[in-house]
């Protein structure tokens, strides 16, 4: 005996709306859903049945069209279906219960938040899948407004999947220590490329600066426009886009990561109330002076780091973080010729524009600094691809 056709109705203490009614009431769409999809395979019932079955405002109602439904209760949820012996057999677990190993492979980094490694998940007959897992400094974990902010932010950027942002996979906690495990970029990261040219005294190609900041914008772009369930904004902003937040893989991709992780950083304090963590070399002027920020911030960042990369070093780095901060808000930007002869006009605009403090005179949206970087790529026809800069990348990076 299997369920021909199926009828879903709430019981009535639990509504959609409390966690476990509108649970268990879309777990039943869900497998009235699939059960639609077999009926118009051709096993019986029809669409617009189904459909009609649903519009029925109760039960009664609906015996009065089909008199020989029989009631199915799953869990407080009341489905009706006909039971015949038609051989559609139809299993939906609701949840799938199991205890995910990861055996930490080795430690890569350790940074502001916590120490990064490579490791491995295991799965069943030997499955096992290469992650990066971030392991929350303790002293962080046991911060409640941390813990908050964090896992807050790590619900709004988990929904992100895009080929220039690292993807998070998991948030857990292990005794008390969280942990995020992510996907593994199997590279470096931007900060060491440039360290070996710097030490190679080369100056980082202009046209790999531009791609690598256009990918950049492209998901910050794709972050910014990021919505919630009912379509509201959701206002990300990454707000530490630096060189060590910059992966970049040996097959020449470019990915961001650490979406979220600033906003929760940004609220701790040491006991002295100095912020213990985050980036100040690359803060936009909104955040120097503490003010709120918004995507227009991040495409400041993007500015400094084509700024950095055009000249080899961060302009506005100084001695200590307060110099630093004052520069980004007041400094006068540099003669990019001067410190770079083969700079062509176009590019040095696109710059300034991005590092304007007036943030209604920079580039409005990451999209269009993306725009105008790729217009000034690719206007011989052909330009940069990801298979080029894998290239670029194994003669500076290889170990
Ligand atoms: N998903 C990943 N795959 C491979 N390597 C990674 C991954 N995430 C981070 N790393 C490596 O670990 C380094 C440190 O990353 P992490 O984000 O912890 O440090 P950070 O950016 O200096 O500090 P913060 O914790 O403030 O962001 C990165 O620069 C990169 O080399
Ligand atoms: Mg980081």
């Amino acid at each position: 005996m299997v369920v021909r056709f199926l009828f879903v109705k709430k019981h009535p203490v639990f509504e959609p709306g409390t966690a476990s009614g509108f649970d268990a009431y879309t777990h039943a769409l869900a497998l009235a859903g699939a059960l639609r999809t077999q009926f118009l395979n051709g096993y019986g019932g029809t669409f617009s049945q189904l459909n009609h079955a649903k519009q029925c405002y109760s039960f009664r109602h609906f015996c009065q069209i089909r008199r020989n439904w029989h009631k199915i209760c799953i869990s407080n949820l009341q489905l009706y279906g006909e039971l015949t012996n038609d051989a559609i057999s139809v299993s939906h677990p609701r949840y799938i219960q199991d205890a995910i190993r990861y055996h930490l492979l080795r430690e890569v980094a350790h940074g502001g938040m916590g120490v990064v490694y490579e490791a491995e998940q295991l799965g069943a007959g030997g499955f096992s899948k290469k992650v990066a897992i971030k392991l929350i400094r303790e002293e962080f974990s046991t911060v409640e407004s941390f813990q908050r902010n964090f896992i807050g932010e790590a619900r709004l950027v988990s929904g992100l999947v895009h080929p220039n942002i690292v993807q998070i996979y998991q948030l857990g906690e292990n005794l008390g220590q969280y942990y995020m495990v992510m996907e593994w970029v199997n590279g470096n990261d931007l900060e060491t490329l440039l360290e070996r040219l710097w030490e190679a005294d080369e100056p980082f190609p202009l046209e790999w600066a531009c791609f690598v900041v256009s990918r950049i914008c492209r998901g910050l772009d794709y972050a910014h426009n990021q919505r919630d369930a009912r379509g509201r904004p959701l206002d990300l902003v990454h707000r530490d886009v630096n060189p060590r937040n910059i992966l970049l893989s040996h097959e020449g991709d470019i990915k961001l990561t650490d979406f979220g992780v600033a906003k929760a950083l940004n609220l701790m304090f040491s006991k002295e109330r100095e912020v213990i963590a985050g980036n100040d070399d690359y803060l936009s002027p909104e955040q120097a002076q503490r003010r709120i920020t918004d995507r227009r911030s991040d495409v400041f960042a993007c500015g400094v780091l084509l700024a950095e990369m055009i000249a080899g070093f961060n302009i506005f780095a100084a001695d200590t973080p307060e110099q630093t901060r004052e520069n980004i808000c007041t400094m006068r930007l540099p003669d990019f010729r001067e410190l770079r002869p083969d700079i062509p006009d176009e590019l040095i605009q696109i710059t300034r524009r991005a590092l304007e403090r007036d943030r209604d005179a920079r580039f409005p949206t990451a999209s269009e600094m993306m725009t105008a970087l790729e217009w000034y790529l690719y206007r011989d026809g052909y330009g940069p691809t990801h298979e080029k800069f894998a290239i670029f990348l194994e003669r500076w990076l290889k170990d």
